[in-house]
């Protein structure tokens, strides 16, 4: 997705190169907001969003007005000192604070001669870059066209004033710059179909997974954070290990679901997609499979980046709450992970253990603190757990091995009737075992 959306191929289109900066950056951007009144902390976010994508800050502005501008987002004023600002700090970029709208940004871009992108696209380019399921890249690039196609009226004048390419004037209304619109517009809206199709045939076989583990009865736990928390590095760290024959058995599985074996008991751990404040709706909507993941998981694993400092930190599990709470996702019992331990000093660290006590401090890099984890994981479950008495005739022995999977340790005693069994199962499956269940039940 490397391409300028003022190309003319249809794949989802991107300002930003994805470079990470060597030296001097090749992005340079020049952050503006306009906003009523606030604090200096106002442009952090966009500027770390920015650095997750590879771009460099050279410059700020912030406009203190009621509303933005509704044709150009600043006012007249501001947008000479900041064009005259642009040539001194060398940007070849601006980044909007705040969603433009396309006339908002087509304006912006004639009267500043730069590319101009707003958080939207930002966000959705980070996404795009950290979307690792072929269903995360589908709605990725699903809500990059439907952001763009609102954006493609108008673009091809507009592009004569910038200079980028040079577009013969047509005799009459329909010029050759409007056909080329429209059929873009049409080959934007096929693909978006297309899109849309295949989401649906993707979102059947996750329903086939679901189902797959339902029947599993394996108790879920999802892994949310803020984006670059280091989730996808602690699903590998935790289950590095245990990956191979019972991944196998799920072979449907999201590469995003690994199976976790703790105690005998073997977990189902998800990795979600990662948050940021703000999210914007489009991304709310697309990501709504993988956000269900979190929705219906047993355990949430909250990850936070703990080499941040403790403002930017704070904010950041902020915007993570918020964020479950719009997915309805605030009810599931959450455990707070702080990551990245190797890169916190021993000062930090008696800091954190003292605003945070709950929390579990690791590192997925060294290890640290994978074990507590674990257990602590063990503990929220064991919790939820049903101390039952079975007999299990010997003509089922397929339920025996099921519940060796589910139960991990169990007391079993061979009798004449059976085999007579000591577990604790999670509830659900406690229910599915009724039948079994001896008088005489703990
Ligand atoms: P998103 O995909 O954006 O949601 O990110 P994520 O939360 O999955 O983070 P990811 O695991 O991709 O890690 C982000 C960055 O942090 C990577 O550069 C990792 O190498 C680094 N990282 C993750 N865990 C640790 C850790 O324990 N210690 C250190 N030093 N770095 C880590």
């Amino acid at each position: 997705m490397q391409r300028s959306r003022h190309g003319r191929s249809q794949a989802p289109a991107s300002r930003i190169d994805g470079q990470r900066p060597q030296g001097r950056a090749r992005q340079r951007a020049y952050l503006i907001a306009a906003l009523p009144d606030g604090d200096e902390h106002e442009l952090e976010e966009l500027r770390e969003l920015l650095r997750t994508a590879g771009v460099a800050g050279v410059g700020e502005l912030v406009q203190r007005r009621e509303h933005p501008h509704p044709n150009t987002y600043l006012g007249s004023g501001k947008l000479q000192e900041l064009k005259a600002e642009l040539g001194r700090a060398d940007a070849n970029l601006v980044a909007c604070d705040d969603e433009l709208s396309p006339r908002q940004e087509r304006n912006l871009e004639a009267a500043l001669g730069v590319p101009v992108i707003d958080r939207t696209a930002i966000i959705l380019d980070i996404f795009a870059a950290h979307a690792h399921s072929a269903e995360g890249k589908l709605q990725v690039e699903l809500a990059q066209l439907e952001y763009n196609l609102a954006r493609m009226r108008g673009l091809w004048s507009h592009l004569e004033r910038l200079g980028a390419g040079r577009i013969d004037g047509g005799i009459g209304t329909r010029g050759p710059g409007e056909t080329q619109i429209e059929t873009d517009r049409r080959l934007a809206r096929d693909r978006i179909s297309a899109l849309r199709r295949k989401l649906a045939h993707v979102s059947s076989s996750r329903a086939v997974m679901r189902a797959e583990r339902e029947r599993a009865q394996l108790p879920s736990v999802a892994l949310a954070g803020y984006t670059n928390a280091g989730k996808s590095t602690l699903l590998n760290a935790l289950t590095g290990a245990t990956t191979g024959v019972r991944d196998r058995l799920f072979h449907t599985l999201d590469p995003t679901t690994r199976v976790l074996r703790v105690g005998g008991r073997d977990y189902l751990l998800t990795d979600t997609v990662g948050f940021i404040r703000k999210l914007p709706h489009q991304l709310v909507d697309a990501f709504g499979a993988t956000l269900e993941e979190t929705r219906l998981a047993d355990l949430i694993l909250h990850i936070v980046d703990a080499s941040a400092p403790e403002d930017e930190m704070l904010a950041m599990m902020k915007a993570v709450e918020d964020v479950l709470h719009e997915i309805a996702a605030d009810e599931a019992p959450r455990v707070l992970v702080l990551g990245k331990a190797d890169l916190i000093s021993d000062e930090r660290r008696a800091e954190l253990a003292n605003r945070h006590p709950e929390a579990v401090l690791v590192s997925a890099l060294t290890g640290e603190g994978l074990g507590e984890l674990t257990e602590r994981l063990e503990q929220e479950f064991a919790r939820k757990l049903r101390a039952v008495e079975l007999m299990i005739p010997y003509d089922e022995g397929g339920r025996l091995a099921e519940l060796h999977h589910l139960a991990g340790d169990l007391e079993r005693e061979e009798t004449p009737q059976g085999v007579r069994v000591l577990a604790r199962l999670p509830a659900t499956v406690a229910a599915r075992y009724e039948p079994f269940a001896l008088n005489g039940r703990r």
